[in-house]
């Protein structure tokens, strides 16, 4: 095999790998390869996987499957969880050329020259030193640019795979982060998202916390918004709150997983946090910050879950009303204490319960836009709309915000919402505050 001059990333999964498959083509980039849009045209196809749920890892074979057919034979290498997870046993499966797991993409390079010249390419440590010194600067980014804090998840919840494919928790340093923040506001960034399992886990040798690191970033000029996910219940400290409260440039959105809202599901998930005392901590968080907008992600179909068990998940729904939400049936993983617990709900019970919770989280949802109509705020435009002339960027509280106007993508724009969908606010422009 050749060394390859172009390559295509795909990223599946979280917004973590989406940062780590930024980071890879910036890699492969400064080995002097170029970047291609089509995967079919490349001479190296890295697959960026998510092993979540079954889905997720499903969808990985049927992609190698359509580049081998379609594609011109090109190197494929698998990064992400499904490598972390399956490692060796890709190679079994299915014709692929590297396997690198998210802890050790640096050494892609040194991989991808393996493998073009025969040899086997698969590296799935986890060293004890960190890749991120291992990467080149950032170069170019978009308005709203990504910034992992924060790797690997120490609370085992019983359904999760993340715990083994990322490992333990770690935190990056205070100045490496600082550094890589004004780098990408260097390189276009006016809007940085913390990144981490347990982002709010984030914590330094000094003992400093999340809310420090946020309280710098504010320092950043020309860094107009943070925000941060994802976060877990039981390391949503007073100071974080506090921060929502006096922290300007902090966004009022917080990704809040709780999962269910029975106690005995809970326990049974090793969630180690009660429906009440994620209830009191939004108490808090809505004290600080009034106006914020509160995100969830729900598993519905836990081994075990009776009917009045999900009953009580709704009940938390409408207690809190989520400006929006993930949800998603559970899914058996290998290696994980769920997979193995009893009380198997059908399939057919699962679809039932999803489409509840979905339609009551979209009434929510829609509700929660219907609060925006009226208000004037500050929408970061990220990209061109559907109509002419019309351009789309996020509220302050995460939301789509499209409006006719002149600004430029990365312009900052004061904006009347005058109408909410479903999924979208509509606004008038009144100022613009230009990059
Ligand atoms: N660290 C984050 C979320 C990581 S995974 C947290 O704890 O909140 C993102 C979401 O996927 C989880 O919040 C959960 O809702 C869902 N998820 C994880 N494992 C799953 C499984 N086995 N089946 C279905 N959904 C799952
Ligand atoms: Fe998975 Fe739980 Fe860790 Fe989140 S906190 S990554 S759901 S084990
Ligand atoms: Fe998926 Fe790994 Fe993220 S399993 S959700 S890509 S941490």
């Amino acid at each position: 095999m050749t060394t390859p001059k172009t390559f295509h990333v795909k990223s599946f999964g979280c917004q973590m790998n989406v940062y780590d498959g930024e980071r890879m083509a910036e890699l492969m980039a400064a080995q002097g390869m170029t970047a291609t849009d089509d995967p079919n045209a490349a001479d190296l196809v890295v697959l960026n996987t998510c092993h979540i749920r079954e889905k997720a890892t499903e969808k990985v074979y049927s992609d190698i499957g359509r580049l081998r057919k379609h594609g011109a034979d090109p190197m494929i290498a698998i990064a992400g969880c499904v490598a972390q997870a399956e490692g060796a046993e890709i190679v079994r499966r299915a014709k692929v050329d590297v396997v690198v797991g998210p802890q050790a993409y640096h050494n892609l390079p040194r991989l991808v020259a393996d493998a073009a010249a025969g040899l086997p390419a698969l590296d799935t440590d986890m060293p004890p030193e960190s890749k991120f010194g291992h990467l080149p600067a950032r170069r170019r980014v978009g308005p709203s640019a990504f910034l992992t804090v924060q790797e690997g998840c120490d609370k085992f919840c019983t359904y999760c795979v993340v715990p083994y494919t990322r490992g333990a928790e770690i935190s990056r340093p205070f100045a490496a982060i600082v550094d890589e923040a004004k780098a990408l506001v260097d390189a276009g960034a006016r809007e940085i998202t913390l990144l981490g399992q347990n982002v709010n886990a984030w914590t330094d040798a000094d003992g400093r916390g999340l809310d420090v690191l946020i309280r710098a970033l504010d320092r950043v000029p020309s860094l107009e918004r943070i925000r941060y996910t994802t976060s877990h219940p039981n390391d949503m400290t007073q100071e974080l709150i506090d921060a929502h409260a006096d922290v300007e440039k902090l966004m009022p959105f917080l990704h809040l997983p709780v999962q269910a809202g029975s106690d005995r599901v809970l326990k049974a998930m090793n969630r180690s946090h009660t429906r009440d005392s994620y209830l009191r901590i939004l108490d808090r968080v809505r004290a600080a910050r009034p106006d914020i907008a509160l995100s969830g992600d729900f598993i519905v179909g836990f081994p075990g879950e009776t009917d009045a068990e999900f009953e009580e998940t709704m009940q938390l729904i409408d207690a809190v009303g989520y400006a929006q939400a993930f949800s998603f049936k559970y899914s058996p993983r290998p290696g994980t204490p769920a997979a193995e617990m009893a009380g198997e709900v059908p399939m057919a019970v699962m679809d039932e319960r999803l489409q509840r919770l979905q339609a009551a989280l979209a009434r929510d949802q829609q509700a929660f836009n219907a609060t925006a109509v009226g208000r004037t705020c500050r929408v970061l435009v990220e990209r061109k709309g559907r109509l002419p002339g019309q351009m789309l960027g996020k509220s302050p509280w995460l939301q789509s915000v499209h409006f006719v106007t002149d600004a430029a993508i990365s312009d900052l724009v004061e904006v009347d919402i005058v109408a909410a969908g479903p999924l979208s606010l509509s606004a008038v422009e009144r100022v613009r505050i230009a990059a």
